[in-house]
């Protein structure tokens, strides 16, 4: 039987990171992968889909280069360059993590592994033994448990990633995030693009004001939104869904998208072996330590869950340090890591993002607070880059702290990363004014905020 410190069952970026720090750190570990290491993110999410988002962009600024004097441009898209560039990114990003995972201390088993007990799994038949397992296991998308007639094909996100030609229409189903990028990129390409969503507003992450601007942008673009509406069935006819007025309605399109969530890879883990039971889906953990919990309701001794696997904050960056604290645990390090405080942004173009809470759940919990606006057309920068549609909308309570960020608007992510950072360094609004900005840059458009 093999022994290492750590067995990490899956390699995507939750896995590689534990491995990574737990190798640099003279531990030995074992990495289990039945696929390929990157994981969701690498081969068929963040990366491939921001390559895409990518030409989205430029094919969105030559259509208007003519505003800044660039007239007859002549040019065609190439769909399949496209993919071809995406993949040739993703390879290349593989290679990378490759390279991490051949450190003389992490030994890589591609097979499915399965718990035998709280300190062994089996794959392929052999056993492996460790002090610690830690699953990182990703998740994969949910379908709705609808009626799908036969030989209707119905796409995921990983799907849409790999098409050979582009289709004339499409049809996505639900507008969370991973329906608005597909519906922004798409739109780009010249494919006409319908959303259902069963919400009364699009992006229920964001601040709902903001969600609604950075939607009617999109409608302008020529995006279909039904909003208020359940999807029935996908049939010969096209999507059936339900209108808020009890109606039903069909979209006809060439290919479908059901973009309605994700849900923990557990399948074949043998989590019974380990007395597990899944709560909502997910594998159960402590919060705090990412121990997963027993059925009995006590944290087990050694087995962890991060990353989408525990359900918690399905986003790669919190895998990442969910990964790092719990590496730090093993070796008996405290950390200052603020799980708490986790920054998000949605891909459109332009992207929106947020950070803490919005004003709307401020509202809801009723809390004293302050929102203050600011907005990209009244920026320098924003204006000579042709950027002047976006908001933000910054919050902060009786003491001046800031409870959350969201904004939509170009290189919105940036401008949030900042506040994350100011959140976990409990720097109050007017520090934030009293901080020098470039000029001019699009970061200002945070400082006028806090300037209030
Ligand atoms: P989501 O949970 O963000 O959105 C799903 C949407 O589908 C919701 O708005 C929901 O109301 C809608 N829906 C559910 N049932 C419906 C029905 N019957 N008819 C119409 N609409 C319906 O899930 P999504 O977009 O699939 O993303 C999955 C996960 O991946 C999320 O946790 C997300 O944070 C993560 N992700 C993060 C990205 C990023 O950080 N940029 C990119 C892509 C995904």
């Amino acid at each position: 039987m093999s022994k290492s410190d750590i067995i990490i069952i899956g390699a995507g970026p939750g896995g590689y990171r534990a491995a990574e720090l737990a190798a640099k750190q003279g531990l030995s570990v074992t990495v289990f992968e039945k696929e390929r290491v990157g994981g969701t993110c690498l081969n068929v999410g963040c990366i491939p889909t921001k390559c895409l988002a990518r030409n989205a962009e430029l094919l969105l600024s030559l259509s208007d280069a003519a505003a800044f004097g660039v007239e007859n441009l002549s040019y065609a898209f190439n769909f399949q360059t496209t993919i071809q560039r995406k993949d040739q990114v993703v390879d290349s990003l593989r290679q990378g993590v490759e390279t991490i995972l051949s450190h003389p201390s992490v030994s890589v088993v591609r097979a499915h592994a399965a718990f035998k007990d709280e300190h062994t799994v089996i794959a392929d038949g052999n056993e492996y033994e460790a002090d610690h397992i830690i699953i990182a296991t990703g998740s994969s998308s949910k379908t709705l448990p609808i009626d799908i007639a036969e030989g209707c094909e119905v796409l995921d996100s990983s799907d849409l990633l790999s098409l050979g030609q582009l289709p004339k229409s499409i049809c996505i189903i639900g507008a969370g995030v991973i329906g608005m990028e597909f519906a922004s990129i798409f739109n780009a390409f010249g494919v006409e693009v319908t959303v259902v969503e069963f919400l009364k507003e699009c992006l229920p992450v964001l601040d709902s004001d903001i969600a609604k601007r950075l939607r009617k942008m999109l409608e302008k673009r020529g995006i279909t939104f039904h909003l208020q509406c359940a999807v029935s069935g996908i049939s010969k006819d096209g999507v059936a869904f339900v209108n808020k007025k009890g109606k039903t309605e069909c979209v006809q399109a060439e290919k479908v998208l059901m973009a309605v969530g994700r849900k923990p890879n557990t399948e074949g883990l043998g989590l019974d072996a380990i007395d597990v039971s899944l709560e909502r889906g997910a594998v159960p953990v402590d919060a705090s330590s990412f121990r997963v919990v027993g059925s009995a309701g006590s944290p087990l001794g050694s087995v962890y869950a991060i990353g989408d696997a525990n359900g918690l904050q399905m986003l790669a960056h919190a895998a990442e340090m969910q990964a790092a604290h719990v590496v730090n645990q093993l070796l008996g390090k405290a950390d200052d890591i603020r799980l708490d405080i986790m920054p998000a942004a949605i891909f459109t173009t332009p992207e929106a993002a947020c950070v803490g809470l919005s004003e709307d759940e401020c509202k809801n919990r009723g809390i004293d607070y302050a929102c203050r606006k600011s907005f990209w057309r009244a920026n320098g920068k924003a204006m000579a880059m042709g950027e002047s549609d976006g908001m933000l909308k910054l919050l902060t309570g009786s003491d001046g702290l800031i409870l959350g960020c969201h904004a939509f608007g170009a290189h919105a992510a940036d401008i949030i990363q900042e506040v994350s950072s100011l959140m976990c360094r409990r720097t109050t609004v007017c520090q934030l004014a009293d901080m020098v900005h470039i000029h001019p840059t699009l970061s200002e458009i945070l400082k006028t905020a806090a300037e209030g």
